[in-house]
């Protein structure tokens, strides 16, 4: 049986209720662990031997040194290049699926950016990946890094959390600590926005594999997304295998082209397909994120571009390469969509210019070979040959909703649709709330491009949302809930347009993590609870609870609340089942939803049969009372672990 509830929630029902009885536990995050120091020195004891050099290519010396004051701190001189500095190894002390935090104290002889960063070999790869985690500018000063958070991926190995510079200047460190952040536990009482949109279309997010690291991350997307899309991982920079490449090309064959899987892909497909979650490839065909030596002859970065022939071999190849280790190593991962090219027009509906991304991030390698757009029917054409049938193919990009650019996609994709080759249009939409009167774009011109793309004919994708709050602004309730009303005035205007909508796609989990982190653009605060705009979005949805989690007796209703106060007295066979402590509504789960049950049954304004009453007398002093209530609140949010603590 399905049961049909309003789309305001549970949890807006608990904040309501709970307000007045028990105020700051029902709202705040639920913090499953407290953060725990794991290495510290402010170098007092002269103690450096903790740290060592990036190298042996690395002529840093690393000691110590006392200010005027006789404070001790560490010196790290002779470093020949900006990435000489002292490394930390965290083999030994820290593990995959933790988020921990590095602070310390900073300083540069002179004007230089100073700069935490990460370094990792995921499982299966040759080589290292370098992550720089905060830079801050020196002039000669102390700079604070405080609770600068990394977690390592699954199968990571030689792991070190690193100070580099932009240049070889002199650096100085003190007050190091490691510590592991304080864990989180999701919101559980909020509706999933997968559920909230079963109806319309699926929710997804995009996730790199050092994001998805932590339990409570894989929670959340667990609880509110249906697609995933790889941040990074199956990028062309993350997928080709240079020196592979260059073999092929030393031995004669210019268009061949190795790729393969790297562990954080891999990290990332492994939970897609434990968990059955649907993916969204994302990308193949890209200017940016893609080496420039790929262009180029004998695949070296110094070589001339190759002609249109060989770079077609190339794409025709990097395509069939992708598709085919996915179709081998992941069979079983619902590759729903692919993004087949990504940001080919400038905003006025213009190639981009030639040239490589290391020279420019805006420069095209493959207008460099093509001189224009006209690489863009191959891709489809290549894509459609080696997918999957099922798998749809989507052209991608930002500010679609710029007229130029927005018609010169709305054409080229009409054209290669009617051929048959393309299926969909991704709308990347990275929005700016700013102060919500002078937002970009206004819903208006975003839902003229929607329009505009729905009238194409073809599928259309909102493939990266995110909306920015002021970059000079402090976040305030204020511009929180402007940023409410434009997230729920475009979900508006995505939902008018459903039939053509097949997918949201938010980029990224939490705030912190977004790659634009300074404007706090996504639904979820770093401690996992809800934003206002989580809230706005669902806000006068009607849907249905997911047969998985539905509730046994229960018939439709407007209020939750009521139908909640309706215990189930018997099991399918016939036989009694006796109440369980705490299971106030009788649903078999202790949620927050038994203590909104109980608070209106003491607040008069809901009724409980015997047994609910039995169940929710959880300190069995005889009486229901308030305390009842609070313990039960303390189980949900695992402040106690059974009710016999409170007996
Ligand atoms: C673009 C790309 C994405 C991602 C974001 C920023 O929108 O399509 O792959 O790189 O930028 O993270």
């Amino acid at each position: 049986m399905k049961r049909t509830i309003n789309r305001m929630t549970a949890a807006l029902l608990a904040a309501g209720c709970m307000v007045s009885a028990l105020p700051n536990l029902a709202t705040g995050a639920e913090v499953v662990e407290e953060a725990k120091d794991i290495y510290a020195t402010d170098f007092e004891d002269g103690d450096v031997s903790r740290f060592t050099k990036r190298g042996d290519r690395d002529t840093s010396v690393i000691a110590t040194d006392k200010d005027e004051d006789g404070n001790t701190f560490m010196t790290i001189t002779e470093r020949s290049n900006g990435w000489h500095g002292p490394q930390l190894s965290l083999d030994e002390i820290c593990e995959p699926g933790v988020k921990y935090t590095v602070s310390l104290r900073a300083r540069a002889e002179w004007y230089n950016d100073i700069k935490i960063s990460l370094q990792y070999t995921a499982e299966g790869a040759e080589d290292a990946s370098y992550t720089n985690l905060q830079s801050k500018t020196s002039q000669g000063e102390w700079v604070e890094f405080t609770d600068v958070k990394f977690s390592i991926p699954e199968g990571a190995h030689d792991v070190f959390v690193y100070m580099e510079a932009s240049d070889k200047v002199n650096l100085y460190m003190d007050d190091f600590s490691l510590k592991t952040a304080p864990v989180y536990g999701i919101e559980q009482d909020v509706p999933g926005l997968k559920d909230v949109y079963a109806d319309y279309f699926k929710i997804g997010g995009a996730v790199t594999a050092d994001e998805l690291a932590p339990q409570t991350t894989k929670d959340l997307i667990l609880k509110h997304y249906n697609s995933i899309t790889l941040g990074n991982e199956l990028k062309p920079e993350n997928m080709l295998d240079q020196a592979a490449c260059q073999a092929a090309a030393a031995a004669g064959d210019e268009t061949a082209v190795s790729v393969s899987l790297k562990g954080g892909a891999r990290s990332i497909l492994n939970f897609c397909r434990d968990n059955k979650i649907p993916v969204r490839g994302h990308v193949l065909v890209w200017h940016s994120q893609t080496p420039g030596w790929f262009f180029k002859e004998g695949y070296d970065p110094e070589g001339d571009w190759v002609d249109k022939e060989t770079m077609l071999g190339r794409m025709e190849n990097y395509i069939k390469g992708v598709f085919g280790v996915l179709d081998e190593e992941y069979p079983d991962v619902d590759f729903y969509a692919w993004d087949v090219v990504n940001e080919a027009f400038t905003d006025d509906g213009k190639p981009r210019t030639a040239g490589t991304y290391e020279e420019n991030s805006n420069y095209s390698g493959w207008v460099g070979v093509f001189g224009d757009n006209s690489f863009i029917p191959y891709a489809f054409e290549y894509a459609r040959k080696y997918a999957r049938p099922e798998t749809k193919l989507y052209y991608n990009d930002f500010n679609e909703y710029m007229q130029g650019k927005r018609n010169a996609i709305a054409e080229m994709a009409t054209e290669l649709h009617e051929k048959g080759v393309l299926d969909g249009i991704g709308m990347q939409s990275h929005l700016d709330v700013r102060t919500g009167s002078d937002a970009f774009p206004s819903v208006n011109v975003y839902e003229a491009a929607l329009k505009k793309f729905a009238e194409t004919g073809c599928d259309v994708q909102i493939t990266e949302l995110d909306a920015t709050l002021d970059k000079n602004s402090e976040v305030t309730d204020e511009l929180l809930e402007a940023q409410a009303q434009y997230y729920s005035d475009i979900m508006d205007a995505i939902v008018k347009y459903k039939d053509s909508v097949s997918a949201v796609v938010f980029w990224g989990t939490t705030d912190d993590m977004s790659w634009r982190a300074w404007g706090s653009p996504l639904l979820f605060n770093e401690d996992y609870t809800t934003k206002p705009c989580f809230k706005s979005i669902i806000d006068g949805i009607e849907y249905t609870v997911p047969e998985t989690t539905e509730k046994p007796s229960e018939a439709t209703t407007e209020a939750t609340t009521e139908a909640t106060t309706e215990a189930p007295s018997e099991d399918p066979t016939g036989d009694c089942i006796p109440p369980m402590s705490g299971d106030v509504n009788g649903d078999t789960e202790i949620d927050i939803m038994d203590v909104i049950v109980l608070n209106k049954y003491l607040l008069g304004s809901a009724e409980l049969d015997d047994k609910q009453k039995e169940a929710a007398d959880v300190d069995v002093s005889g009486e229901i009372d308030s305390t009842d209530s609070l313990n039960i609140l303390k189980y949900v949010v695992e402040i106690i672990t059974d009710f016999s603590e409170v007996r």
